[in-house]
C-alpha cells in the first residue's frame, strides 16, 4: 500500500490512473478506523481497480468548543487495517497542506446543513462539504462510499455532487452495529462503562417508533418523537439533543411516518454526542 501526504503527488497518481481507464473507489474517513469503515472498504473493493482510503481529522467540520484535539488518532493502527483490506492507496494529508494560507473558498448545500445536527452545529456541514469536494478534485474517485449512519451527511453529500454535477457514484452502506444495536463510532471511544451499558437505548427507541408507526398508520410525527424521547430519557445518563422525522428528498419535517422518511437522532451520554437514524423504506435495516 502507498501512503501519500502530499495532495499534488496524490492527485497526479489519480489522474494518471484515470487516463489509463482505472477506477478509483475512495472512502472518505477521519481515522481511528473500526469495523464501519472497514465495511465501507470491503463494498468498495471488488468493484474498482484502485482502492483509497483518506484519513483526515478535517478541522473545518469542528466547531470552536467541540473535540477537534480530544479526537481519536491512530495512525499506525489505522495504517495496519487499511492493508489488512486490500487497500491499495492511503491518503494521510495534513491540515496545513489540505488548507494552505490564503485558502478562502467553501462548498455550502443551503438550508440542508442548518437542520438536523446542523442546528447545533452550525458551521459543522460546511466543513464537510468543504473537504469531501476537495477531497474528489484530489482523489479522482470514480465512486465514494459513505455510512447510512450519517444520513444527514450522506443526503447533503449526495445532493452536492447532483448540484455540481460532480462525476461520482455515491454509495451509501448499511449502519454496522454492536451485537447490542449501538452504531459503531469513533465517539463511542469517550463512553464510561455505564454510558455505554446505556447507549444502546437510541437503536431501540428508534425501532420502537417504527413498528408503532406500522402497527398505527394514525399515528403522528409529533407523538412518534415524543415516544422516542420518553423512552431514551429512561436512561439517566442520556440527554437528548434532537429527534427529528424528515423527508430524505427535502430534509423537511413530515407529519407522519411514510415511505421516504428518515427518523434522525442525536443524544448526549456524558460528553459523547452520538448519532443515529433509522430510514422508512424497503431498503434499510
Ligand atoms: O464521516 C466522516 O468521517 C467525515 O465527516 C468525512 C466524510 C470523512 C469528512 O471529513
Amino acid at each position: 500500500m502507498l501512503v501519500f501526504t502530499d495532495p499534488p503527488s496524490m492527485q497526479a497518481s489519480a489522474l494518471s490512473a484515470r487516463s489509463h481507464g482505472q477506477t478509483i473507489g475512495l472512502v472518505p474517513t477521519m481515522g481511528a478506523l473500526h469495523e464501519g469503515h472497514l465495511m465501507l472498504m470491503r463494498e468498495a473493493r471488488p468493484h474498482v481497480d484502485i482502492l483509497v482510503v483518506s484519513v483526515f481529522v478535517n478541522p473545518t467540520q469542528f466547531g470552536p468548543h467541540e473535540d477537534l484535539d480530544a479526537y481519536p488518532r491512530d495512525y499506525e493502527g489505522d495504517r495496519q487495517l487499511c492493508e489488512g483490506e486490500g487497500v491499495d492507496w492511503m491518503f494521510y494529508p495534513t491540515p496545513a497542506t489540505m488548507y494552505p494560507e490564503g485558502h478562502r473558498t467553501v462548498v455550502r448545500v443551503e438550508e440542508w446543513g442548518g437542520v438536523l445536527c446542523g442546528a447545533s452545529r452550525p458551521t459543522h456541514f460546511q466543513g464537510v462539504t468543504t473537504v469531501v469536494a476537495k477531497l474528489f478534485q484530489i482523489v479522482q474517485p470514480t465512486a465514494a462510499y459513505f455510512g447510512w449512519k450519517d444520513a444527514q451527511q450522506f443526503l447533503i453529500l449526495r445532493r452536492m455532487v447532483a448540484d455540481l454535477n460532480m462525476p461520482v457514484q455515491m454509495v451509501g452502506v448499511e449502519t454496522v452495529r454492536e451485537s447490542d444495536g449501538l452504531a459503531m463510532s469513533s465517539r463511542n471511544a469517550y463512553l464510561s462503562g455505564k454510558e455505554r451499558i446505556e447507549a444502546p437505548v437510541l437503536r431501540r427507541a428508534l425501532i420502537g417508533a417504527r413498528e408503532r408507526a406500522l402497527m398505527d398508520p394514525t399515528v403522528t410525527a409529533s407523538e412518534l418523537k415524543r415516544d422516542i424521547v420518553a423512552v431514551i430519557e429512561t436512561e439517566s445518563s442520556a440527554q437528548v439533543d434532537y429527534v427529528e422525522i424528515v423527508s430524505m428528498e427535502t430534509l423537511l419535517p413530515v407529519s407522519r411516518l411514510e415511505s421516504g422518511c428518515l427518523i434522525a437522532l442525536a443524544a448526549f451520554f456524558g460528553k459523547a454526542r452520538l448519532i443515529d437514524n433509522i430510514r422508512i423504506d424497503s431498503t434499510s435495516d
